[in-house]
């Protein structure tokens, strides 16, 4: 009985030596971070290739066990892939990009990007602070669009992995250095994406300048729920009773106009293709949400899709939300499985500041200055009906 007890604990002893040592080896530590299981959460880490100029790129791979999963590239912090069941519980692809690196390198409109410092239009690309000018690249006609020419969605991101007992994600960080695209300040950015298991994709913002700066950041996913054709019988609903009417550089004009009576109106649901029939070319305009209070974590919208069942409703803190229903796409830019990409096969919903909000003192300010938080939360819940 003794001799047992005495071997039992030396047993015990020599085990927990050994755990002692292999958590404090480095190789295991990596491996423990760069794939992990919690729970019934996944995570893995890998190479992705490298920029034109030799910098290297990694995906991660997070999913869940209802047959969730999205990927997530440290360039241009871009949402790759999301992969979401329909009513039957079969995984399927619901956004619009490329199998690798390549396409993105090639340039595209901006598929799963994370787009800053300031995302959407700025009229000529010009603000003032304190009496300054500045002047922004202009890459949109005579605007600012997205960030200009190397915005966010060019540039490298510094990743980290994040785990919690119920979700799995990666935190981005970016350094956009003072006058980067002619915008003053340092301007720290941190994009966390997490994957829940609740089948949320949800991706929060923050930012610190040491200058005041426009800051705007949203992520630009195009999403088609049937993973291939137009979009047209999806059915959206958008909490927002008006809209910002804009000029023909899509620069709003400063109104806010209510929907209530035009093709605007989305309150209640709209297949897309109904409502592009009573406005011609297709949506491509900020709508401003009904909120309670401001910076409050609402639902802003729900897009359904009939024939697949799924469902994804998006809660922001955001003022707005540009619905963009791939207007300009036109079959030349070749995604995924050599699909090629034309108008109306993709929509979407970037949460988002009101456009050109720098040069409407009017609309909710996009300004943001030393000693503040920059601070802003989207989530996409996906569900089947
Ligand atoms: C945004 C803009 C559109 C277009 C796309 C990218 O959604 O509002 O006008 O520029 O980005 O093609």
């Amino acid at each position: 009985m003794k001799t047992n007890r005495i071997c039992k604990l030396l047993i015990c002893g020599v085990l927990s030596l050994m755990v002692g040592l292999l958590s404090s080896c480095d190789t295991y530590r990596r491996m423990v971070k760069e794939r992990s299981v919690i729970m019934d959460m996944d995570m893995k880490k890998e190479p992705f290739g490298k920029t034109k100029d030799g910098q290297r790129v990694d995906i991660y791979t997070l999913a869940n066990s209802n047959g969730m999963q999205a990927r997530i590239m440290t360039y241009g912090a871009i949402l790759v892939s999301l992969e979401v069941p329909d009513r039957e519980g079969k995984p399927g692809e619901v956004t619009l990009g490329f199998d690798s690196l390549d396409g993105y390198l090639k340039g595209h409109p901006y598929f799963g990007s994370i787009v800053g410092r300031y995302a959407n239009r700025i009229g000529k690309g010009k603000f003032t602070i304190d009496g300054k000018e500045y002047t922004l690249a202009t890459n949109n006609g005579p605007n600012h669009l997205h960030g200009g020419l190397v915005g966010f969605d060019k540039v490298v991101w510094n990743s980290d992995p994040i785990e919690s007992a119920d979700a799995v994600g990666v935190k981005f960080t970016y350094l956009s250095k003072d006058g980067e695209e002619g915008y003053p300040g340092n301007l720290n950015c941190t994009v966390v994406y997490t994957l829940t298991a609740n089948n949320e994709l949800r991706i929060d913002y923050e930012a610190k300048t040491d200058k005041t700066t426009p800051v705007n950041i949203t992520n630009h996913a195009y999403f088609n729920f049937v993973g291939k054709g137009d979009i047209l019988r999806h059915v959206i609903t958008l909490n927002a009773n008006g809209y910002t009417p804009v000029d023909e550089g899509l620069i709003p004009t400063g109104e806010i106009r209510a929907v209530k009576g035009t093709a605007f109106d989305l309150t209640k649901p709209t297949a897309i293709g109904d409502g592009i029939k009573k406005l011609g070319q297709g949506y491509d305009h900020n709508f401003v949400l009904n909120k309670k209070k401001e910076n409050e974590l609402s639902l802003a919208a729900t897009v359904y899709e009939p024939t697949t069942g799924r469902m994804m409703e998006i809660f922001t803190t955001q003022p707005g939300i540009q619905f963009y229903t791939g207007n300009f796409l036109d079959g030349s830019v070749i995604g995924r499985s050599g699909q090629a990409y034309q108008k109306h096969n993709g929509f979407c919903l970037e949460t988002q500041h009101f456009p050109d909000s720098p040069n409407k003192p009017h609309f909710p300010t996009a300004f943001l200055k030393p000693g503040e938080k920059y601070q802003s939360t989207t989530i996409y819940k996906f569900s089947t009906k």
